[in-house]
């Protein structure tokens, strides 16, 4: 793993934009994995930016986001779909066919997991996955326990991360304690793997992740094995290294 400690979270944002501009500068159709949380806003602002300023297209990118509350249509604001379009694929000049995030709303979700894992193989698998971090060390929506070679699937959501989460609901409002997500193996499939983390509450995340043991209660620290990952944190989130 390489890790790249920088003063902010501004600076963690602009690093993490170029590794992705460079990217779509070298493939312009690349497969892109996508993240959601408040983390990667301001990477997608740099994206935008640079799309704006022609330093890239979108037009030929694909895209694989982690994960999808279970229970949310895609036209509903707290939907990981509904942030996606909001944060990034509204302001670019990409397809949206080509924009994939796992149906909330599947019949039979079950189904739909395996269904995305096909999509991504037919899509040739993702170049390039972005990843946040929860507080427990979850990565997507793989809570602490997830099997390290787990591939996408119905998880449940811990107490801690629908606490984490519930920031972004208005109250009363209904707050889904399911999900869709990419397994832990899908992810290290990717052929690079980016994770941004940003302040203080990420610190002991980052310290389990980064010098803790491989293990299911850290999902993150299985990164260890990717021999192509990068953590982009700043001062704060590597306090604790
Ligand atoms: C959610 C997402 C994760 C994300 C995490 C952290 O749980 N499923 O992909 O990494 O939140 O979010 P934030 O960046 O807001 O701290």
């Amino acid at each position: 793993m390489q890790i790249v400690i920088l003063k902010n979270s501004a600076e963690v944002a602009e690093y993490g934009a170029n590794i992705f501009i460079k990217q779509l500068q070298s493939k312009a159709d690349s497969v892109l994995g996508l993240a959601t949380g408040s983390t990667p806003v301001a990477l997608y602002q740099g994206l935008i930016a640079a799309m704006k300023s022609e330093k890239i297209s979108f037009k030929n990118v694909t895209t694989f986001n982690l994960d999808e509350y279970l229970g949310l249509a895609d036209t509903h604001p707290q939907s990981y779909r509904y942030f996606m379009n909001e944060q990034l694929f509204d302001h670019v000049d990409i397809n949206k066919a080509n924009t994939h995030v796992p149906p909330g709303d599947a019949e039979n979700p079950i189904e739909a997991c395996v269904g995305y894992e096909e999509q991504i193989k037919s899509a040739g698998g993702i170049d390039i996955q972005l990843l946040g971090i929860g507080r427990n060390g979850h990565i997507g929506f793989n809570e602490p326990s997830s099997g390290l070679m787990s591939r996408t699937r119905v998880k449940t959501l811990t107490k801690a991360t629908i606490d984490d989460n519930a920031r972004f609901f208005a109250e009363g409002e209904y707050q889904p304690h399911l999900s869709i997500t990419m397994g832990i193996g899908t992810i290290l499939d990717a052929k690079k793997v980016v994770l941004l983390a940003t302040g203080e509450n990420k610190a002991d995340a980052i310290l389990a992740t980064v010098e803790g043991a491989l293990r299911a209660s850290c999902p993150a620290s299985a990164l260890q094995l990717h021999t192509n990952a990068v953590l982009v944190i700043d001062e704060a989130a590597a306090s604790k290294l």
